[in-house]
C-alpha cells in the first residue's frame, strides 16, 4: 500500500530519506496513547454525524483490534510504516476497510501527535513519581535504623562538625521530595489537550474538544491551534525534572563512592550492587553509582539538545518536532531502571560504625568550645579566635586538641573554666542542636516523623 500522503506525488520516496524521515523505529512506543486518541476522536465524529453509529463501531473495533495486535507483539510492521500514526491507521483500513478511511477526518498527525506525546508524558510522570518513592522509603529505613548514630559532618569536604547518619542521609531525602512535586507540575502543565488543532489552523469539523479531553483525561484544552500543534513545554519540562532527578542521584552517588572506599570505608556495599575487576582479583568496584553519576550528564544532554532543538522553530509544526521523543524516551528510561537500581543498593547498603567512629577526632568539636566560650559572654568572634589559638598550641605540641589542659586553656584566655571540657564530647554536641532541622536527637525524630508523613500524604493523593 502507498503512503496515506502519496497522491500528489509522481515518484516513490528515495529509500533514504524514507528511513531518514521515518520515526516507527522510536514512536511504536506510543501506540497505545495513539489508539485512545483515535477512539475518543472516532466517538466525537459520531458526535457530530459525520460518522454513523456503525461507521464509528466499526472505527472503535478495528482499533482495538489493533491495540491487541500491538499488546500481544503481533502487529506486523511494513516498511512503508512511516510512525505510529501512519502505522496504526493503516492496519485499520486493512482489518475494517476504507470506512476506516474516514478516522482522519478533520484531524491532523500534528495534533494527533501532540495530544499522543502529551498522554505518555503524564502516564511517565506518574511512573517516576512511584519509582522515587520506593528509593525515598529505601533512604528513611536506613535513616530509621542507624538515626542517631555519631559520623562526621563536612564542608569542603573538610571534617567540620559531628552529624549522624540519619541526618546525613535524610538529606538525600529531602531534595527527592521536591523531584516528586516537580513531576505533579509537569503533570498539571502537560494535562492540556491539543487535539482539534488539526494541521495548526484548527479542525473544520465542531468537535467538542472538551468532551474529547475528558474522555482522555486531560484536564484542560489548548486556546490557540498554532500554539497547540508546536507547544513542547511539557517535553522540556519533563525533561528538567528528570535531568534533577540524576543531579539528586548523582550526588548521592558521588558521596557513596567516597564513603565505600578503602580511606573513608564508612559504608559497605552489597555485592549485587558492586562490580569486580577483569585483572585485579581483590576489587568490589561501585559501578552502579559510577553509572548512576555519569548518567545525569546525558539527562542534562536530552535537556539541553531539546531546548536548541526547539528554540529557532516557528510556530505551527515543523518536523524537527519529532526530534522530542527520543531524548524524552531515553530520559525515562534512564531514570526506570537508576531509580529502582539505587533503591535496591541503598537498602542492602551496611554502615560501618567503627569507621564513622575512627573520624570522630576532637577537631569536630571546636565549634563546641567557641560556643562555650560564647556562651559566657565573650563576643562570638573572639571565642572564635580563642579557640583558633588553641588549636594551634594543640598543633604546637602535637597532642590531640581535646587533651590540653586547663592551664594550657587558661594561658590563652581566663574565660575558659574547669568545665570547659565538658562541652567537648560528640554526645554534647548533638544534643545542643535540636533546633528544628538540626542535628540533635529530639530534631531527628521530628525530621524523621515528618519524612514518614510526607510519604504517606503522598500515597494518599
Ligand atoms: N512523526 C511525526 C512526529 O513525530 C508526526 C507528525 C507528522 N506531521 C507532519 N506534518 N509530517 O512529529
Amino acid at each position: 500500500m502507498g503512503k496515506l500522503w502519496g497522491g500528489r506525488f509522481a515518484k516513490q520516496t528515495d529509500a533514504l530519506v524514507h528511513q531518514f524521515n521515518a520515526s516507527i523505529r522510536f514512536d511504536a512506543r506510543l501506540y497505545d496513547q495513539d489508539i485512545s486518541g483515535s477512539i475518543a476522536w472516532a466517538q466525537g465524529l459520531l458526535q457530530i454525524g459525520v460518522l454513523t453509529t456503525t461507521e464509528a463501531a466499526a472505527i472503535v473495533g478495528g482499533l482495538e483490534t489493533v491495540r491487541s495486535e500491538f499488546a500481544a507483539q503481533t502487529f506486523v510492521f511494513e516498511v512503508g510504516d512511516e510512525d505510529i500514526h501512519t502505522a496504526v491507521e493503516r492496519r485499520l483500513i486493512e482489518l475494517v476497510g476504507p470506512v476506516g478511511g474516514k478516522l482522519h477526518t478533520g484531524r491532523s498527525r500534528n495534533d494527533q501527535v501532540a495530544t499522543d506525546f502529551r498522554l505518555w508524558v503524564m502516564a511517565a510522570c506518574q511512573e517516576i513519581q512511584a519509582y522515587i518513592g520506593a528509593l525515598q522509603e529505601a533512604l528513611i529505613e536506613s535513616a530509621q535504623e542507624q538515626l542517631n548514630l555519631p559520623m562526621p559532618g563536612y564542608t569542603h569536604l573538610q571534617h567540620a562538625q559531628p552529624i549522624t547518619w540519619g541526618h546525613w542521609i535524610l538529606s538525600h531525602f529531602w531534595p527527592l521530595t521536591r523531584d516528586v512535586e516537580r513531576f505533579g507540575q509537569v503533570y498539571q502543565r502537560t494535562a492540556v489537550l491539543p487535539l482539534g488543532s488539526a494541521a495548526f489552523a484548527g479542525s473544520s469539523y465542531p468537535l467538542d474538544r472538551e468532551m474529547l479531553a475528558a474522555e482522555l483525561g486531560f484536564q484542560r484544552i489548548s486556546e490557540n491551534s498554532l500554539d497547540g500543534v508546536s507547544d513542547r513545554d511539557f517535553a522540556a519540562d519533563f525533561l528538567y525534572a528528570v535531568a534533577m532527578v540524576g543531579l539528586h542521584l548523582s550526588r548521592l552517588s558521588e558521596q557513596l563512592v567516597l564513603f565505600s572506599s578503602s580511606e573513608f570505608g564508612f559504608v559497605r556495599l552489597d555485592d549485587a550492587y558492586s562490580t569486580g575487576s577483569s585483572i585485579m582479583p581483590q576489587k568490589k568496584n561501585p559501578d552502579t553509582l559510577e553509572l548512576t553519576r555519569g548518567k545525569s550528564g546525558r539527562l542534562i544532554g536530552n535537556l539541553t539538545g531539546l531546548l536548541v532543538t526547539l528554540k529557532g522553530l516557528p510556530s505551527s509544526y515543523d518536523k524537527d518536532l519529532q526530534e522530542d521523543k527520543e531524548p524524552v524516551f531515553d530520559a525515562f528510561d534512564t531514570l526506570a531502571v537508576a531509580l529502582p537500581v539505587m533503591a535496591g543498593l541503598v537498602s542492602t547498603l551496611v554502615v560501618q560504625p567503627a569507621a564513622l567512629a575512627r573520624q570522630l577526632e576532637p577537631g569536630l568539636l571546636a565549634t563546641e568550645l567557641a560556643d562555650y566560650l560564647a556562651k559566657r559572654g565573650v563576643p562570638f568572634r573572639e571565642a572564635h579566635s580563642l579557640v583558633g589559638q588553641a588549636v594551634r598550641l594543640a598543633e604546637m605540641k602535637t597532642i590531640p586538641f581535646d587533651t590540653l589542659t586547663v592551664t594550657d586553656l587558661q594561658s590563652i584566655s581566663p574565660h575558659f573554666g574547669m568545665d570547659a571540657a565538658a562541652v567537648l564530647q560528640v554526645s554534647t554536641a548533638l544534643a545542643q542542636r535540636n533546633i528544628h532541622g538540626g542535628t540533635g536527637p529530639e530534631a531527628l525524630a521530628i525530621q524523621l516523623e515528618n519524612a514518614k508523613r510526607w510519604q504517606s500524604g503522598k500515597a494518599e493523593e
